[in-house]
């Protein structure tokens, strides 16, 4: 098993170290356009190998995608971070372009490869390594929904003072400030409606607190997370390598599901080594699918600016 990691930043480092820990391939690559930047963080990951047990053999390139070739799956987490005070939107102008480049470098070298979008605004980043590439669409899995659904679990176990291991906890839509969805209605603490757990106003601060949960550890550390991301990324990519087939909410291209068409968006899905293999039906009600409507609005107009950037 083969797995690139794009994007050697903070988020890119973190997912690959994840990768390495866990051992999900025998070969991983880190690759940058900085020079040596790549070279030197994989050495230095590396040199983990005998304090952690792993048996990984990483490798670092600065842009040379020739030493990605064959990889069965490419995280993409390029692109500049947010500020504080940003949102994930307002880094399409660069992102877009960047992204477009990778996608487009990485499937010359290994044209089977699953693809792992993390760049932001990610919904509009997965949507255009879509459209761009030509790939079957359980191939490009955006990853969002597992990472906000982590911080999600984060707030309730603050409010519930109980483990955030023993919450279930979905956030689907997209992966915006203003556009995720945690459906509170369906979170439980093993096997008790949370609802019934905590009043409705402490359950509404936990789901305002989740959706700007990115934005404030942007406040509190100059630059967007990265051991969170890092860590949702490498769950995600265990699940293809391990075939585990896990539910997991992700970014992916909608036909008709969840009321939505020629957009990808998160909902909850199957995956394994196929990559997404099969969306899972919420049942939402009204409520709910008008706000997962008003998210999918707001993706919309984001990727028209695509078009305008004549990327796609
Ligand atoms: C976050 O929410 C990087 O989008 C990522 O922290």
């Amino acid at each position: 098993m083969k797995i690139t990691v794009v994007g050697a930043g903070a988020v890119g480092a973190t997912c690959a170290d994840n990768i390495a820990r866990k051992e999900l391939a025998t070969e991983l690559v880190l690759l940058d356009i900085k020079e040596g930047f790549a070279e030197g963080k994989a050495m230095d990951m590396m040199q983990t190998a005998t304090l952690l047990g792993f048996d990984t053999k990483i490798t670092g390139s600065t842009n040379d995608y020739s030493k990605t070739a064959n990889s069965d799956v490419v995280v993409i987490t390029s692109g500049i971070p947010r500020k504080p005070g940003m949102t994930r939107e307002e880094l399409i102008g660069t992102n877009a372009n960047i992204v477009k480049g990778v996608v487009e470098n990485t499937l010359k070298y290994s044209p089977n490869a699953i693809i792992v979008v993390i760049s932001n605004p990610m919904d509009t980043m997965t949507y255009l390594a879509l459209k761009s590439s030509g790939l079957p669409k359980n191939r490009i899995i955006g990853m969002g929904g597992i990472l906000d659904s982590a911080r999600f679990k984060y707030y309730l176990s603050q409010a519930l003072n109980c483990s955030a291991n023993d919450l279930h906890g979905v956030v689907i839509g997209g992966h915006g400030d203003t556009t995720m969805i945690p459906l509170t209605r369906l979170a439980q603490l093993n096997g008790f409606a949370v609802s019934n757990l905590l009043d409705a106003a402490t359950l509404q601060k936990v789901a305002a607190d989740t959706m700007v949960g990115g934005a404030t550890l942007t406040g509190l550390l100059g630059t967007s997370a990265w051991y969170a991301p890092g860590a949702a990324g490498a769950a995600l990519v265990e699940s293809i390598v391990r075939d585990e087939k896990k539910v997991f909410p992700c970014c992916v291209s909608l036909d008709g599901e969840y009321g939505q068409k020629d957009i990808c968006l998160g909902v909850p899905v199957v995956i394994g080594k196929n990559g997404w293999e099969k969306i899972l039906d919420y049942k939402l009600n009204d409520e709910e699918q008008a706000t997962f409507n008003k998210s999918a609005d707001a993706v919309r107009n984001m990727n028209a600016v695509l078009h305008d950037m004549n990327v796609i």
